[in-house]
């Protein structure tokens, strides 16, 4: 992290800390019309110019370590292998045979070729279609043509992430306004330490706006957060690409380490000081956060299942021994088992929120300054579809570009 942005940070929360009044300058925040969250022409809209089109968090490359190593995203309606292959790189592809379109892979294994359990066709690591039993019988037939369909597959420190337009720009121009802030985590250097899973009745939007304020904390997380986290000093930044920081200062453990959580053996060493004094998180675009800490911390992603249901995947990575993980480590088993209860906090009104904006009583959310990275992340959707596709009663006014960070 640049020496400037540290600062920066630590400005905003000295100010934060003292400030009484709205900020000077900036503008009352419109209602988020509720259609966004229930309108199935408004789902259908992101699925085909959003989740087909964004870079998507997938899994860890750490997962598959070796050549073969093979895994399985499942989401938004697609099924994609995520394999490693003899060059070492990672790829992903369409999980479906070029004969009749049979799963190639069901679970997460290791192979040095995929074959299809239905009539024997198999493809290398590349996804090139090799052998066809009774090939002749196909008559002019052309296996070149016939290679596994191709997923845009980048891996950035240690995160794999896939892209369903096979045209989409470099990962690296999607991520640029943030990595600088991210690099010095080495996060490539990670291991995979627990994983939570939740399905949630909500749309995914209602649950990502949960994760991406501070206003609720004290209402909410009393117990916890509150008692490690100071939300009166919460400085926020909005980035370019509709990613966002939150840092809240921290009571206790400033050192390193959240709530149950200090153990020195643990420790991630490249963790710069200001992720150890405040829990820095960041949203990135469109459907991840995570609080990064020098004790570990989890990717969080929320993904849609239909307009009223979504599920919320927390995968932990941390330091430390590469064997031990929440099933074998007391370590890892408190770490998840933190974040659980706080998750369960987050979570609670979630399907009554659903409910509300499906009653058509609840017309949509007015956000304070405090809930602008909400907003911000709301305008970003908007560029993604396309603001001529969106109905104009179901649109955000774009606000907030001048406040976005240099
Ligand atoms: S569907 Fe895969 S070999 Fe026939
Ligand atoms: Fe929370």
């Amino acid at each position: 992290m640049q020496p400037q942005t540290r600062e920066r940070i630590n400005a905003q929360i000295r100010d934060e800390m003292e400030r009484d009044h709205f900020p000077e300058g900036f503008p009352t925040l419109p209602e988020i019309p509720g259609g966004r969250y229930t309108d199935p022409d408004f789902y259908d809209l992101e699925v085909e110019h959003l989740w087909k089109k964004s870079w998507l968090c997938a899994v860890r490359a750490d997962e598959i370590p070796n050549t073969g190593d093979h895994t399985l995203f499942e989401r938004i309606g697609a099924s994609v292998v995520i394999v490693r292959g003899e060059d070492g790189k990672v790829r992903a592809f369409h999980n479906t045979c070029r004969h009749r379109g049979a799963p190639l892979v069901e679970a997460a294994g290791s192979q040095k070729r995929l074959i299809c359990r239905y009539h024997a066709w198999s493809y290398d690591l590349a996804g090139n279609l090799k052998t066809v039993p009774e090939e002749y019988d196909f008559g002019d037939f052309d296996k070149c043509a016939r290679g596994l369909l191709p997923v845009s597959c980048e891996v950035w420190d240690g995160w794999v992430f896939i892209n369903f337009d096979t045209e989409a720009g470099p990962l690296m121009d999607h991520l640029a306004s943030i990595h600088p802030d991210l690099r010095d985590l080495s996060m490539d250097n990670l291991r995979v330490k627990g994983r939570l899973n939740y399905r949630i009745s909500c749309n995914w939007k209602a649950a990502y706006d949960a994760f991406l304020e501070a206003y609720h904390v004290k209402a909410i997380h009393p117990k916890t957060v509150a008692m490690l986290l100071d939300p009166a000093g919460t400085a926020i930044g909005l980035f370019t690409g509709g990613h966002t920081r939150m840092a809240l200062p921290k009571r206790f453990n400033r050192g390193g380490g959240t709530w149950g959580t200090e153990a020195d053996n643990y420790d991630i060493p490249t963790v710069p000081e200001v992720f150890r004094e405040n829990n820095v998180a960041y949203g990135i675009f469109p459907n991840t956060v995570s609080p990064f800490d020098s004790a570990g911390f989890p990717l969080i992603s929320f993904w849609p299942v239909s307009k009223d249901e979504c599920e919320c995947e927390l995968i932990f990575i941390g330091a430390g021994s590469e064997d031990e993980n929440s099933e074998n480590s007391e370590y890892w088993k408190e770490f998840v088992k933190n974040y659980d209860i706080i998750q369960m906090e987050d979570f609670q009104f979630l399907s009554g929120i659903q409910k509300s904006l499906n009653s058509g009583a609840f017309t949509g959310m007015q956000l304070c300054y405090q809930e602008r990275r909400i907003y911000w992340f709301h305008e970003q959707i908007d560029r993604a579809i396309g603001e001529d596709r969106i109905p104009e009663n179901l649109r955000v006014e774009k606000l907030l570009s001048d406040f976005v960070e240099r």
